[in-house]
């Protein structure tokens, strides 16, 4: 008999990953994945901790099955990730009727700790070690990844997969988590990333998202002294038949090498997109955040990136309110946007995390009030500078990978046949929102930029596409076409050549 499963993931695209991970494997035990919570025999909970409110809506989703799990005892209860990782006690405190605590380097071993509980009916951990408990290469082992060849149909979309090349982060920002939550720093060998990304190639996929935490830092040593970095990892990956577009994410800024952005910019197939997170505008701010790095040396780096890859779209994350930042401080940050000009900026309030240097060195000093006007006044300069970079696009045609209906149209019922408002992404990880028929998801199509706000550029489609049930017909002028503009289908003759 088949078993079901919910599964639900909050935080990055690392847990999205790991998710999809873990959806596979239990999907070849014979799982079969529902959409409610309550028909479930195993439900299942992928969490993050970068953020409190994260936290905070694991807990709330929890304390909520508790009467589900006293009324149907043999169903089985599990926290993953980074938030079953840090807080393994606390999760058994605040939420005793749950079975399974496995963390991000144990994932491989779920399917074992669900039997486990059928067995014995005992609850199972299985957790990676804390970074100082024991030597580097036995908490590296106890973080190993993850990364099975994958089963296709789990994939959120056909045609674009995240592979990772790297787990685990050495940085130790002062604010963050996840180095203590996702291990030190291991990269994969190239060998098996290649693999991963042929196999990926040969079901369909057109677009690779290698994931790293600082996925910029990817460096692996062969036994002979070669080293392999992310530009040449690009390099060996880059004819992979039937992959379009390569991107990558995060980056450090500290990392960007010239030799990665020689490849970006030589490698036809990797994009002209770069998330390079600044965190603060303010130098001792950065300082206090432990990021390695000066807003001078940040502006050269843009400068750097700009110069070395013609045309390339940056984008960005924000804290505000960290420990001791005052209003001239957050001023830097203003004006480092303001001047910047990133594509979009990812903006987040600081969210103190036990376990981490900061909250052990400085006070979280900054009034919520302060950290949430902080927060509105940097997206709304942010929003003005997306918008002027978005109205640059407008009168250019662009390359849109088409992923899927928009948000509009998966609230609409559309007429069957017709056409419909489809998003996208161009290379330089702009969202394009244009009308077409549903056939065109997963197709890359030429779109003209018409109009524009600061999230989104809108467009017509310039490809020809057969819709609707006429067949191309001959008469007088040429082939008859339909095609899906704006304004709705319209029928066109076209020359015969
Ligand atoms: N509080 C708020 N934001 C955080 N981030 C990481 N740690 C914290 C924290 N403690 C943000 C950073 C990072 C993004 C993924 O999350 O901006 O780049
Ligand atoms: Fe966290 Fe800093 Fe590592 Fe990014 S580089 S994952 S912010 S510690």
């Amino acid at each position: 008999m088949t078993k079901k499963l919910y599964i639900e993931t909050v935080g990055c695209q690392m847990n999205v990953l790991d998710s999809e991970l873990v959806v596979g494997s239990l999907r070849r035990r014979g799982y079969e994945v529902v959409p409610d919570a309550g028909d479930a025999d195993v439900i299942l909970f992928n969490t993050c901790s970068v953020r409190q409110h994260a936290e905070d809506k694991i807990y709330s989703a929890l304390g909520s099955l508790r009467a589900h799990k006293k009324r149907y005892p043999r169903k089985i209860l599990g926290v993953l990730g980074c938030m079953a990782q840090k807080d393994q006690e606390i999760v058994r405190r605040r939420a005793p009727h749950v079975d399974i605590v496995c963390g991000t380097g144990q994932l491989s071993s779920l399917p074992e700790l669900i039997a486990q509980v059928e067995r014995t009916g005992q609850p199972q951990y299985a957790l990676g070690l804390a970074r100082n408990e024991a030597s580097r290469r036995e908490v590296e082992q106890s973080f190993e990844s993850y990364d099975p060849l994958r089963d296709p149909s789990v994939r959120p979309s056909p045609f674009q997969a995240y592979v990772r090349i790297m787990i685990g982060c050495d940085k130790f920002c002062t604010y963050c988590i996840v180095p203590s939550v996702r291990g030190p720093e291991q990269s994969r060998h190239p060998e098996r990333i290649a693999a991963e990304v042929t196999q990926l190639a040969s079901e369909g996929c057109k677009e690779i998202i290698l994931l790293g935490q600082t996925v910029n830092s990817y460096k692996f040593g062969f036994g002979d002294g070669r080293r392999f970095r992310l530009a040449d990892l690009l390099a060996r990956i880059h004819n992979t038949a039937g992959i379009e577009r390569i991107k990558f994410v995060t980056n450090f800024p500290r990392d960007m090498s010239d030799d990665l952005l020689d490849a970006v910019r030589a490698l036809p197939k990797v994009c002209p997109y770069l998330h390079v997170p600044a965190q603060s505008g303010c130098n001792a701010v950065l300082k206090r955040m432990k990021r390695l790095y000066t807003v001078e040396y940040y502006r050269d780096m843009l400068a750097r990136c700009r110069e070395r890859v013609p045309g390339v779209a940056i984008s960005s994350d924000f804290i505000v309110g960290f420990c001791g930042e005052s209003e001239e401080s957050f001023g830097r940050t203003c004006e480092l946007v303001e001047t910047a000009g990133f594509k979009n900026s990812f903006i987040f309030k600081y969210s103190a995390r036990p376990g981490t240097k900061g909250t052990e060195l400085y006070q979280d000093d900054v009034a919520e009030e302060v950290k949430k006007r902080r927060n509105n006044d940097l997206l709304a300069i942010q929003n003005r500078v997306s918008l002027t970079d978005h109205l640059r696009w407008v009168g250019r045609t662009v390359e849109v990978l088409v992923e899927g209906p928009s948000k509009v149209a998966l609230k609409q019922k559309d007429p069957p046949g017709g056409p419909v408002q489809l998003t996208g992404r161009s290379p330089t990880d702009h969202i394009v929102v244009f009308d077409g028929n549903s056939r065109l998801i997963g197709q890359t199509v030429q779109v003209a930029v018409e109009e524009a706000t600061s999230f989104t550029l809108f467009g017509t489609v310039q490809t020809r596409e057969h819709i609707g049930v006429d067949q191309p017909r001959h008469d007088d002028e040429g082939p008859l076409l339909s095609i899906a503009t704006k304004e709705g289908i319209k029928r066109i003759s076209l020359p015969i050549l």
